[in-house]
């Protein structure tokens, strides 16, 4: 299993360039399964979860050609509409493949997600949007099976909570139904608007992808496509609090800015001297004096879930207390632990943590515990007084490309070990 040794207190400066979303990257792969036509993939990043996704479709029947960061994809036919245990269990986003599987070939047969590092996480919310289009869903063996013989039927779908991917999956069911379906409360993440960009260019008839009301015409068969993922922005985020947390100056390219809107805002309350020259770029600049601001995760265009944890390293870094809350999962705290044997003073309290800063953090043997507590433990690691052994990092190389090289790019000492 391979660790990252990291030693701190270099200031990250130059430039950082950002890849294309994950999150954006697996509804985009699962929706070439809705055509026999050829979909043609830019911008995919290469990380482990986007392998977990392809190894998912060439099992489903896709023929499947990577070069580069560019996937050329084509499912003539559909061999076998099933996620097994063995992918779902190491990526749930697995689950993205149910809702295009049914409307395409009428079954899906999918493995249930178990328990998750950061919460229940179940997906409910994805099976009984797939009722309401007509599908029946049985339960056996821990697989769910959905099956809607005679198609899908557009219909009103009111979600309870905002769900991201069951939003997506929705869609991507909804776009083959028969007749109009209307999501209401839908994710307005721009991971929503660009699958629903790809899936008209396919093709499909969406209306308000970016808006809490979609509205889906469905039609009878989609085509192939060419489409750009967008820029991965809590990569960028990432990147951006990196910045920050050194006290360097780091240009960070090839982002949507836009995107970054509540980050940059909190930043900048927090007295981070962070601007947006551009469309594309996020750019820190040191000598500014770090603040605590309390943050409260929501969902877009709120403060991202997936980049609390980083937030939370850099209030370590701030004079004062801040209360970080966390709303989206109930148990996304894993880093607070390991910020705590690197010296961080943090108090948890149910879905609130009280981080009480600024600590002088110390080097110190840490485990990676998922996606972005990883990321937050490199950040925290960058600040830190000497040498931070980070165990597990398979869990980083989930979601972000090639995270050392960027890093070490803009100075910082990092090294993947074996
Ligand atoms: C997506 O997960 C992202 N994953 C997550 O990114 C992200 O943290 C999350 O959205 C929130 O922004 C992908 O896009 C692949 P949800 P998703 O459904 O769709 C509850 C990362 O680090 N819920 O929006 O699974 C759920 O438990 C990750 O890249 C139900 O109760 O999240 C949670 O509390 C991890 N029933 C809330 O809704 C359901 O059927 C929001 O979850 C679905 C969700």
């Amino acid at each position: 299993m391979d660790k990252f040794v990291i030693t701190g207190g270099a200031p990250l400066n130059g430039e950082i360039a950002t890849s294309g979303s994950k999150n954006s990257a697996l509804p985009a792969l699962a929706a070439a399964l809705l055509t026999e036509e050829t979909v043609v993939l830019h911008r995919i990043p290469r990380v482990r979860d986007i392998r977990t996704m392809e190894r998912l479709l060439v099992d489903i029947g896709t023929e499947m050609s990577v070069d580069e960061e560019t996937v050329t994809m084509q499912t003539a036919r559909i061999v076998s509409p099933e996620a097994p245990y063995e992918l779902v269990k190491t990526m749930r986003a697995s689950s993205l493949v149910l809702g295009p599987l049914v409307a395409r070939a009428g079954r899906a047969r999918v493995s249930m997600p178990g328990g998750c590092a950061i919460g229940a996480r179940p997906i409910d919310f994805h099976l009984s949007g797939l009722r309401h289009l007509g599908a029946e869903i049985f339960q056996e063996h821990g697989y769910i099976e959905a099956v809607a013989p005679n198609g899908l039927k557009g219909t009103e779908i009111v979600f309870d909570r905002i769900t991201v991917t069951g939003t997506e999956d929705i869609l991507m069911a909804a776009v083959l139904a028969q007749g109009e379906t209307v999501i209401i409360n839908a994710a307005r993440e721009p991971e929503v608007v660009d699958l629903a960009a790809l899936l008209t260019k396919m093709g499909a008839e969406i209306q308000g992808a970016g808006t809490s009301v979609i509205r889906v015409k469905g039609v009878a068969k989609l085509g192939g496509a060419t489409h750009e993922i967008i820029a991965d922005r809590i990569e960028a985020g990432t990147f951006v609090v990196a910045g920050a947390i050194t006290g360097g100056d780091l240009r960070i390219t090839g982002c949507v800015a836009e995107h970054l809107g509540a980050l940059v805002a909190k930043m900048q309350s927090a007295g981070v001297k962070v601007t947006t020259p551009d469309a594309t770029t996020v750019e820190v600049q040191s000598g500014g004096a770090l603040h605590p601001a309390d943050m409260m995760t929501e969902e877009y265009p709120g403060f991202a879930t997936d980049l609390q944890a980083q937030y939370m390293a850099l209030m370590t870094q701030a004079d004062g207390i801040s209360i970080i809350e966390e709303t989206i999962f109930e148990n996304r705290f894993m880093h607070a632990q390991e910020l705590m044997r690197m010296g961080a003073n943090i108090r948890l309290d149910g879905r609130k943590a009280i981080v009480a800063g600024r600590s002088q953090l110390t080097g110190a043997g840490v485990i990676a515990s998922d996606l972005r507590a990883s990321a937050s433990l490199v950040l925290a690691a960058l600040v830190a007084r000497g040498e931070t052994v980070i165990d597990r990092v398979y869990h980083i190389d989930r979601g972000y490309e090639n995270i050392e090289a960027k890093l070490s790019g803009a100075g910082a000492t990092i090294q993947r070990v074996e």
